[in-house]
Formats: structure tokens, sequence, C-alpha cells
């Protein structure tokens, strides 16, 4: 009895999966959330354990960006529908902390630990331990360096976000055809964050051909990784930098044509440095994980796109992947050559990232249930 309602709920999860972004097509799941807090997953309701047994530690970033807080509920709604114990910590942004949240997940009996990592490369000490205990990993969203207790990877095809919003700018621009040049400054993430370099890699490989042949011109001469990176993919950071690099290029009302950002944070930033200090005629601006406050900025005309990254559906391929490592199962992966940690490819489940902007958010966002139109207001 337990077995079939446990496999109803994964045949349910893995339905929504296809059908939201690991699928490929539009969101079909419809939820209800208050105007105040971000949509949670439409997985059911824990009223009865649902086959699975023990604890899964939950390790998340920090509550400062929205997603992640959506990431937290989903994992946690789908983990306790499925049967599990769960521990979910969220670590301010603080590496510390994070590792001793693991450390204490390790020590009161996690059998498996998802982490959405602060610091890539700062988790091999904690991580030896939870390898010791035989504990298992699951990289989530961000890939964990450097170390051997990492079992799977779950997330989203990272390089796929950058190569769309590069492509993006490569077609409002119309760099083929259109005479230009044209200027672009770049803001992408955190360097400790191996997913900014999968974002940078996929956009500036669609734009590094034009800024080679002068069509497009960045005028602050910030292109490389280091020099456009923001330290914790902070809003504020990304306002400083955007703040500076106005003041020195663009205070005379030079147009901006496109600021290509990997994501609603440091978009965020920009728009309000553009906001409090720019003159002249708006740029394009590129986004990703459609924050609200994004959306917003999206129907008012001023940020262009967004990438639609569905945290339910990963949360619901995360929870597959628990529930068949504590079955002693293959976990499904549908990438086995793209992410090498340091200490070989981890076999992975990438996520379909979808292109959002003005026209289509509705439909994405609120027809799947993802946000109340209230909260977009
Ligand atoms: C995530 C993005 C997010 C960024 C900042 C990245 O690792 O993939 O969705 O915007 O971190 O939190």
């Amino acid at each position: 009895m337990k077995k079939k309602l446990l496999s109803g709920i994964l045949s349910a999860v893995m339905t929504a999966s296809l059908l939201v972004g690991c699928g490929g097509a539009a969101p079909a799941a419809s939820t209800e959330a208050p105007a105040s807090e971000p949509a949670a997953t439409e997985a059911p309701a824990a009223t009865e354990s649902a086959g699975g047994s023990g604890k899964v530690g939950v390790a998340m970033p920090t509550k400062d960006l929205q997603r992640w807080n959506q990431d937290g509920a989903n994992m946690e709604e789908q983990l306790k529908a499925a049967g599990y114990e769960v521990d979910l910590q969220y670590a301010s942004n603080d590496i510390a902390t994070q590792v001793s949240q693991i450390e204490n997940m390790i020590s009161s009996g996690a059998q498996v630990l998802v982490i959405a990592s602060i610091d890539g490369d700062s988790l091999g000490t904690v991580l030896a331990q939870a390898k010791e205990a035989g504990i298992k990993v699951i990289a989530y969203d961000r890939l964990i360096m450097n170390s051997d207790a990492v079992s799977y990877y779950a997330t989203f095809d990272n390089y796929m976000v950058g190569t769309k919003q590069g492509e993006y700018i490569k077609q409002q621009l119309d760099l083929d055809n259109a005479a230009g040049p044209f200027n672009l400054e770049i803001f992408t993430g955190d360097p400790g964050d191996n997913n900014a370099r999968f974002f940078y890699g996929g956009a500036i490989d669609v734009l590094k051909p034009y800024i080679d042949s002068g069509k497009l011109v960045v005028k602050s001469g910030q292109v490389d990784f280091d020099n456009v990176a923001t330290a914790n993919w902070s809003t504020e950071n990304a306002q400083s930098r955007m703040d500076a690099i106005i003041s020195a290029n663009y205070a005379d009302g030079t147009k901006i044509d496109a600021v290509l950002c990997s994501n609603d944070s440091t978009a965020l930033g920009v728009t309000n440095s553009l906001e409090a200090n720019y003159t002249g005629d708006w740029p394009i601006i590129t986004g990703q994980d459609c924050d609200v406050a994004n959306v917003k900025n999206m129907i008012a005309g001023k940020q262009s796109m967004s990438i639609f990254k569905d945290t339910r559906t990963l949360a619901a391929k995360t929870v597959e992947m628990v529930d068949a490592i504590m079955k002693g199962t293959d976990a499904p992966v549908n990438d086995t050559k793209t992410y090498d940690n340091g200490t070989g490819v981890i076999p992975s489940f990438l996520c379909e990232p979808v292109f959002a902007d003005v026209n289509n958010y509705k439909e994405l966002l609120i027809d799947s249930g993802y946000y109340t139109e209230d909260q977009l207001k």
C-alpha cells in the first residue's frame, strides 16, 4: 500500500518533471500560494509516510535570495511527502555556518545530504567525514568541487542558461546584420560558484566573436570572468560596479545598448544604478530566476528577459535521486560528461532552463501556479 502510494507520488512528480523544464515543455502544475510567499511545490502533503524512511539533510546557502527559499520549501515538502524526515538549514551565505550545519546533519543521523554550496571548494573536509560515515551526497544546483564524496549532481543546464542570454542579446541587436557598433557591459556571479563560470561561458561563447570584431564594444574594458564577477551575487555589489562604470564611461548620456547580467540579483543592481545615474536610452538587460522583483521590472519594461528555472522540477528530480540512493538503486541522470568536479565527472541530471519575457511570463509563471497574479502587482 505504502509502496503504491510512493510510486504514485513519484510518477506524479516525474510527470510534472517531464512537463516542466526537464522535458522542455510549458509548466502544467497549479499551486496557490499566499501573496507574500513564493509558491511551493504541488507534491501531495505528507499526511502519511509514502514509503521512504530515513533522514535527509538539506543545506541551502541563504534566505536572502528568493529562489533558495523556494528550493528549500519545495525540497522539504516533497521529501516529507515521500516519507522522509528532513533537516533543512540555511547558512546566511556564511561558509563556516554551512560547514557546521553539515557536521550537525552528519552527527544527527542523516543518510543523504542535499547541498547547495556557498563556495563549491570549501566542503572537502566535512564531506570526507560524510563519506567516512557512509552518507551519500547530492550536489544541488551548484557543483561541489574537489570532493570524491559527491555521488550525484542535480541542476539546470547552466551553460544553456548563458547561451540563451547571449543569443537574446545577439538577436535583439541583430548583430549579424546591423552596422553597430553597440555598447555592452557584463555582470556575472560569484567566483566561488561553479555555475557562474558556466553562465558566463555560455553567454560569452555567443558574444565574443562580436566583441573581437568590434561590433560589440565594452567601454569599461571589463570582459574577463574575474573582472565581471560579482561577489556573493550581491545586488549591492553589482549596483556599485555599475555606478562606477556609468560615471567613467556613460556619464554624458552615451547609450548602453545591452547589459549581460547572469542572474536577477545582479540585474536588479544594474537596474537600480541605471535608474539613479543614467540618462541615455534604456538598454537590453538579461537575467535569470524570474524573481518577483525582476518579473515586475520585466512588466514595467526595465528588464528585457529572464530565465525561468522551475525550482519545483529540480526538487522533484532531487527527491527521485534521494529515493534511489535510499533504496540502493541507480539515480536518474542524463549527463555523464559535463561536470567534472576535480575528482572525476559527477553523474548529473540537467533540467532545461526556459526563456521568459513580458510576452510569456503569464503562461510560465501564473498559469503554472508558480506565482499568483497578486504577487506580481
Ligand atoms: C544559481 C542561480 C542564482 C545564483 C545566485 C546560482 O548558483 O544557479 O539560479 O541566481 O546562484 O544565488
